[in-house]
């Protein structure tokens, strides 16, 4: 092979983007849990979650009364059992989930573009962040008020 395709196939394989994320290629044998980084950076997902969650003007008054450490908990363990990290979730069903009244679409909205954000900061990459988007807004249904 030339040298300059040899060069070439060998950077391609592992690219290292502006922000300083690393994209491995994809191993389509791995659980979204792998591809994500793990346990370790599944906590850093909902940690930096949590940062932002705190400072959300639609999220935070109603985490007023939370015990944060028990909700960081079922946080990473709901996360991991998603995306196939074995793990099981031992808090309540998402529809009883919640405190006083309904959760409306907004901060449903506000919940995802705070995950989003999360994500970025620990550098998921495009599928995967898709794909934990997905599996979140898959449980609209369950979260957000019905009006009718
Ligand atoms: C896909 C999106 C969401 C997921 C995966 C999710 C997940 C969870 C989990 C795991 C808990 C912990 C249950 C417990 O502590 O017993 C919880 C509680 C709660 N969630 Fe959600 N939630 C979502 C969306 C929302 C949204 C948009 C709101 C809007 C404000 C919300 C408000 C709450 C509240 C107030 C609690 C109760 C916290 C407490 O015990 O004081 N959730 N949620």
């Amino acid at each position: 092979m030339h040298l300059f395709l040899k060069y070439w196939f060998a950077s391609a394989s592992l690219i290292v983007g502006l922000n300083g994320c690393t994209s491995l290629p994809a191993h389509h044998e791995k659980s979204l849990y792998d591809r994500l980084g793990g346990g370790p950076v599944i906590a850093s997902i909902v940690d930096d979650f949590l940062r932002q969650l705190h400072t959300d003007p639609l999220l935070q008054s109603s985490f007023g009364h939370t015990d944060m450490t028990k909700f960081r908990q079922l946080l990473i363990q709901q996360l991991c059992y998603a995306t196939d990290g074995g793990c099981i979730y031992q808090g309540p069903a998402m529809p009883d989930a919640r405190a006083g009244p309904g959760v409306q679409p907004a901060q449903f909205n506000a919940w995802l573009h705070d995950m989003a954000s999360a994500l970025d900061a620990n550098c998921a990459g495009l599928r995967e962040k898709n794909e934990v988007l997905g599996i979140l807004f898959a449980m609209e249904y369950q979260i957000v008020a019905k009006t009718d």
